[in-house]
């Protein structure tokens, strides 16, 4: 029986209660699959800072170093300490800095909205179509989030000038895009590039590069659109989307507000890939939310996006494609049956029943 290694490192927030769930769920799903999980436990985040003294600790590091996959939780508490330097908190210190270490540089943040969640989605009924199912590939590693410089200088008499700075080469775009595209193939063959093409260099740059790549998958249609008109459709005609290929803060942008219209940020996952799609590789799996510290320690978070995660992980790092989906049915069937959370809970729907983060998981590992 083959033997995969997963460090597991929960974080803040909710990152806790939702990473119980996800591993309730999988060793469900192992017990049924006959493979064996060896999941490992460490801290990240404030819970890193607070255990050993920084957001990714050393250990941490070395157990990621020598596991097949991570799966991690969620860091972050921007109430917590502003006296900590920019550079150790935990968002960049820990989540960006190991999709850096990694080479993460293919996000995938798969959005659908399940028929039977119509009322959680905020667009009138119309809207929705036949249902809403995007796939949202965001370049990680480059982009404004790490450009060089970076940084804010005293101008004196209280003013500072900060600076981000957006950069992309052509190999960068072009790795992205052939994730993007042969995403699209395997979906329904359609592309829709996001850029600032109309104002920004790297606009130009992504859009030509883009365009070349495309060439080399001649059954997907390729379409480019400026990324406010992007937000604007995806409230207008969300349908229309199949893949939707950003940069890295576009992407973040545009993936928040897709996940909004699936129903629930509690609901979206995401895998981060550092080769390209299709081939079994090393990744970085989370849900696409935040910390939610407002509903933390309280049993209420949505433990879906987790578990979701996790199934993109036995996929894509372990090619346990039947497994995967065991786990996507079986969430599917526990929204089938009447299971929500709070976040996609609505008293005039019949037959629904709200339940805790604690519940919705077992009803999952229930039906794996
Ligand atoms: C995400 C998050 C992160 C990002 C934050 C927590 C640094 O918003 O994964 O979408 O901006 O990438
Ligand atoms: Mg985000």
């Amino acid at each position: 029986m083959k033997t995969y290694n997963i460090a597991a490192l929960a974080g803040d927030g909710i990152g806790n209660e939702v990473m119980r769930e996800a591993i309730k769920v999988l060793r469900a799903t192992e017990s049924k699959f006959k493979f064996k999980l060896a999941i490992t436990e460490a801290p990240v985040g404030w819970a890193g800072i607070d255990a050993a003294g920084k957001a990714l600790p050393d250990v941490t590091l070395a157990l990621c170093k020598k596991s097949d996959a991570i799966l991690f939780g969620s860091v972050g508490l921007p109430e917590r300490d502003p006296t900590i330097p920019k550079e150790e908190r935990p968002e960049r210190a820990a989540l960006l800095r190991l999709r850096k270490e990694f080479g993460l540089f293919a996000n995938l943040r798969p959005v659908k909205l399940p028929k039977v969640l119509a009322h959680a989605c905020p667009l009138a009924k119309e809207r929705q179509g036949d249902g809403i199912d995007i796939l949202v590939v965001r370049e990680l590693t480059g982009g404004m989030y790490f450009g060089q410089p970076k940084k804010t200088e005293d101008l004196g008499g209280g003013n500072f000038r900060a600076t981000d700075t957006m950069v992309y080469t052509t190999p960068e775009i072009e790795r992205i895009a052939h994730v993007g595209f042969k995403a699209a193939e395997l979906r329904r063959k359609k592309l829709t590039s996001i850029d600032k093409a109309n104002v920004l260099e790297n606009g130009i740059l992504w859009r030509e590069v883009v365009t070349r790549v495309g060439k080399n998958y001649p059954g997907v249609t390729l379409e480019h659109m400026f990324v406010d008109n992007g937000a604007m459709q995806l409230m207008l005609k969300p349908t229309q989307f199949d893949v939707m290929l950003c940069e890295n803060m576009f992407g973040d942008i545009l993936s928040d507000e897709a996940a909004a219209i699936g129903g629930s940020l509690g609901m979206l996952p995401s895998a981060s890939l550092g080769t390209t799609s299709g081939e079994i590789t090393f990744g970085l799996y989370e849900p696409a939310g935040g910390t939610a510290p407002d509903i933390a320690g309280k049993n209420l978070a949505n433990p879906i996006a987790q578990i979701l995660s996790s199934a993109l992980m036995l996929r894509h790092s372990f090619g346990l494609n039947e497994a995967a989906a065991a786990i996507e049915s079986a969430v599917q069937r526990a929204i089938e049956s009447g299971h929500r959370t709070g976040d996609i809970f609505s008293a005039s729907e019949s037959g629904a029943r709200k339940v805790g983060t604690r519940e919705m998981g077992d009803a999952i590992a229930a039906v794996v």
